[in-house]
């Protein structure tokens, strides 16, 4: 990691993933971090399928396992985790 990046998110872009949410999920971290102008601290990522796709769409924050991320929980892990953590 490079040394201003704090914190890792990993998004399933797998298909089952990325056709049940992931597409738009990805779409709205991406736009969480800029407003918060944190970008340069994560390291965002996605991967290919790793076999948990019944329990998906599934993100993982620094190695903290997120499954079935909806655009209506996904703001709440966010927030939980890069707002009110203040970890950055
Ligand atoms: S597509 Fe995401 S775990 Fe399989």
């Amino acid at each position: 990691m490079e040394a201003n990046v704090t914190h890792q998110i990993l998004i399933c872009l797998g298909s089952s993933c990325h056709s049940r949410g992931n597409a738009e999920n990805l779409k709205y971290i991406q736009e969480f971090l800029k407003d918060r102008q944190i970008d340069s601290n994560i390291d965002f990522r996605g991967h290919l399928c790793n076999e948990m796709c019944k329990r998906g769409p599934v993100i993982e924050i620094d190695e903290q396992v997120y499954e079935g991320v909806t655009q209506s929980n996904l703001p709440i892990i966010l927030s939980n985790h890069f707002d009110k953590a203040k970890c950055i």
